[in-house]
This record gives C-alpha cells, structure tokens and sequence, in this order.
C-alpha cells in the first residue's frame, strides 16, 4: 500500500515537472521571430557609428548620454515599439517615449 502511494507521488511529480518545465525564453533578435524580434525598415542602412554592432548593443547609452546624437536622431530609422522598447522590456531599461 505505501509503496503505490510512493509510486503516485512520483508519478505526480514527473508530470508537474513535464508540464511545468520553463520554456524557451525570447531573446530580442534583429529579424527574429515572435514579439521581442527587432525589426528596422529594410530601406535604412547601419549607419557607420553602430559598427560594431555588438559593441553598440551595449554602449548607445553612452553616445545618448554625452550627446553625440539625440534621440529623435534614432527614431528617424527606429520605430520605439519595434526596435527600441522590445529590447528595453527584455533588458529592464527605460522605455523610450516618442
Ligand atoms: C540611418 C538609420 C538609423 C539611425 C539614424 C539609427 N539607427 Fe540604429 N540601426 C539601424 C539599422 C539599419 C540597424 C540594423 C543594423 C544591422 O543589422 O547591422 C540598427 C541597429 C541598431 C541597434 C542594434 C539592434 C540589435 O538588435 O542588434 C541598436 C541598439 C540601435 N540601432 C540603436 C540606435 C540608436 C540609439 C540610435 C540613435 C543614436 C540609432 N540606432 C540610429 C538604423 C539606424
Ligand atoms: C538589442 C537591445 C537594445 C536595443 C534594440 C535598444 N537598446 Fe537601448 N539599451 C539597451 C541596454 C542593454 C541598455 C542598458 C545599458 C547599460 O545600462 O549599460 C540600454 C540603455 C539605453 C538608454 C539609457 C536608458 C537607461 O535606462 O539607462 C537609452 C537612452 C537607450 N538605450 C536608447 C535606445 C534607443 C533610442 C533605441 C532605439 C533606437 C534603443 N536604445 C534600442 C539595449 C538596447
């Protein structure tokens, strides 16, 4: 009789676990799928300051800050909700208001 309690525990178990398993987690990826995806209007070019782009990932902060260039300068190509707030939300930065 304990046994087969057992037994149930650990079948109980396994399948909370199968079900309750932590999924894949979206990373916003420039022209990847889903809603973190990172999408810029094909008709734009990289302009030469986002290159490298990895280094840029991180430290556009610090060009907006020293004031190198302005925000509105980015929304010209950068639509917030698609290729700002997406990453931002994923990140835990601040959201970038039009
Ligand atoms: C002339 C158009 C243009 C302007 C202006 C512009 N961007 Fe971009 N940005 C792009 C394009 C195009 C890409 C994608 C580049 C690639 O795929 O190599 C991009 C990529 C990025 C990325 C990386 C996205 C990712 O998922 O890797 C960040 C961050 C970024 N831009 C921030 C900014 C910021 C901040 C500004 C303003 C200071 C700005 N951009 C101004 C066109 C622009
Ligand atoms: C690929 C991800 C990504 C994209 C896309 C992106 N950012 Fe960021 N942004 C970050 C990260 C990460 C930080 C925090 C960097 C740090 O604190 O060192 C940040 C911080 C900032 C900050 C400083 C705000 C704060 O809370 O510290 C500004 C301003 C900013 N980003 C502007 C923009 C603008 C404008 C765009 C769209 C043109 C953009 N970012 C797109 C990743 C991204």
């Amino acid at each position: 009789m304990r046994k087969m309690a057992l037994l149930l525990v650990v079948m109980a178990a396994l399948v909370l676990t199968v079900i309750y398993y932590p999924r894949y987690v979206e990373k916003p990826v420039k022209d990847g799928d889903g809603p973190l995806a990172v999408y810029i209007s094909p008709r734009y070019t990289a302009p030469e300051f986002h290159s490298p782009l990895e280094w840029y990932q991180r430290y556009h902060k610090d060009a907006l800050n020293r004031g190198d260039l302005i925000q509105s300068d980015c929304l010209y190509c950068h639509e917030p909700e698609k290729s700002c707030n997406n990453c931002h939300a994923y990140v835990g930065a601040a959201a970038i208001q039009p």
